[in-house]
């Protein structure tokens, strides 16, 4: 079944049921265009196999990035590059989609001190400001961005984007009632608080076009007291498909709760425990008549297989594993391995490190993949984690360096 064809609402055709989620590269140059590395490592995935590849986090907004060497996506980007970035994805018959995102209280302190959220409810972890509450005209001014994002990511070739909505970013904190304190038409009610992210994906519809892939990524729970949750999810899935979404990718927690790359998921006996987030889209899924995708742990063909065959999604979307052989998808479709590769599984848990640290060792791997070609899998945890930090401290110097020069 993983390797059965899939249409989407859209007309598209998805050639097999692998798709590399977004995941941030860390490989944008001091413009936030792609570079040559980034170029590279697409044109790696676009040979993987995979059906269908979403960029990692692109911003619309370059006062809300998520860190200082995210490729962003608005009208100063580089029109050649981005060109180059699509066809690079592309050049193995993968569609290929951009997730845009805006970072809201998530984007770091050094690069934005007040950023913009959805209400003045500061992120409860060091290295972020305190946020300032958006007005109605900026909330409209933001909904422009990913219209103007979208536009340019179909000029560029790309098939259509992602619409972040998950893991505590913007248009994820609107949905939390724990975060969106709001009193006017953007608070409240599940309606109001999800009216963000709807009217986003309506102005990127109505910018991309009706064969554009529209595809929205949602948590199934905050996993937080009093955030967004289940239930909740299972109803703004509902409102995303009455929006046009072609197909809906599901996750969880936020920056708070990284419950997103679990690397502990206990013993992969069961699908719902290597596929973490699959028992909450199997009921997303049962509310649902346009296609889902879930991400979140998916190793073993054989679950693969099983979450395909119990009708609990139509997509399997998977990460990390990208990034250790970025050519497994051909590998596993072929029947030449069992899994793909899970290097997560003989780390010490979380709490037995740094915080962080298995993300940022995974970040640093993936760098190395666009920087030098290949990772670096026995390097570790705590050197990949420093390694990373490193990395993101001098593009942050960098960006400050260079904004400095452009204000004088
Ligand atoms: C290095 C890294 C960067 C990530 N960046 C993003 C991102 O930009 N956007 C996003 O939605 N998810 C991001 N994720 C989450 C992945 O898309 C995915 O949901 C998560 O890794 C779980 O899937 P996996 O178990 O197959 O890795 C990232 C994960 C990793 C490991």
């Amino acid at each position: 079944m993983i390797d059965r064809p899939l249409r989407l609402p859209n007309g598209a055709r998805l050639e097999n049921r692998i798709v590399k989620s977004a995941m941030s590269e860390a490989l944008a140059d001091a413009r936030n265009d792609p570079t040559e590395g980034m170029l590279a490592l697409y044109k790696r995935w676009g040979q993987s196999g995979a059906a269908l590849l979403i960029t990692g986090n692109t911003p619309v907004d370059r006062n809300h990035l998520e860190h200082a060497a995210n490729v962003v996506l608005d009208e100063r980007s580089d029109p050649e590059k981005t060109r180059r970035l699509a066809a690079a994805a592309k050049s193995g018959g993968a569609l290929a989609l951009v997730q845009i995102a805006h970072s809201g209280r998530q984007t770091p302190e050094a690069l934005n001190d007040r950023p913009l959220s959805i209400s003045d409810t500061a992120l409860e972890l060091p290295g972020y400001g305190a946020p300032r509450m958006a007005s109605e005209d900026e909330l409209q001014a933001i909904i422009l961005r990913f219209a103007t994002a979208a536009r340019l990511a179909r000029t560029a070739g790309f098939d259509g984007v992602e619409v972040h909505g998950a893991h505590g970013y913007l248009l994820s904190s609107a949905l939390s009632p724990r975060i969106n304190t709001r009193k006017d038409r953007w608070g409240g009610s599940l309606v109001n608080r999800s009216r963000l992210l709807r009217e986003v994906i309506r102005a990127v519809r109505a910018a991309g076009g009706a064969d554009f892939v529209v595809a929205a990524k949602l948590n199934s729970s905050d996993f937080q007291k009093g955030g967004f949750t289940p239930e909740e999810s299972i109803e703004t899935a509902r409102m995303l498909e009455r929006e046009g979404v072609d197909f809906l990718e599901i996750s969880g927690g936020t920056f708070e709760t990284p419950v997103a790359y679990q690397h502990k998921a206990g013993k992969p006996s069961t699908a719902a425990r290597e596929a973490y987030f699959l028992d909450y889209a199997r009921d997303i899924k049962k509310a649902l008549g346009i296609p889902v995708m879930v991400t979140g742990g998916f190793r073993s063909a054989a679950v693969m297989r099983q979450a395909l065959s119990e009708d609990a999604t139509d997509l399997i979307g998977m990460g990390r594993p990208f990034i250790l052989d970025p050519a497994f998808p051909r590998k596993l479709l072929a029947g030449d391995i069992a899994a793909a590769p899970a290097p997560e599984r003989d780390f010490p848990p979380a709490e037995a490190l740094p915080r962080g640290a298995v993300l940022n060792w995974f970040c640093h791997q993936l760098a190395l993949q666009g920087t030098e070609g290949k990772a670096e899998a026995g390097l570790p945890i705590t050197t990949g984690h420093e390694r990373y930090l490193g990395r993101i401290a001098s593009s942050t110097a960098r960006l400050l360096a260079a904004r400095a020069a452009a204000s004088c």
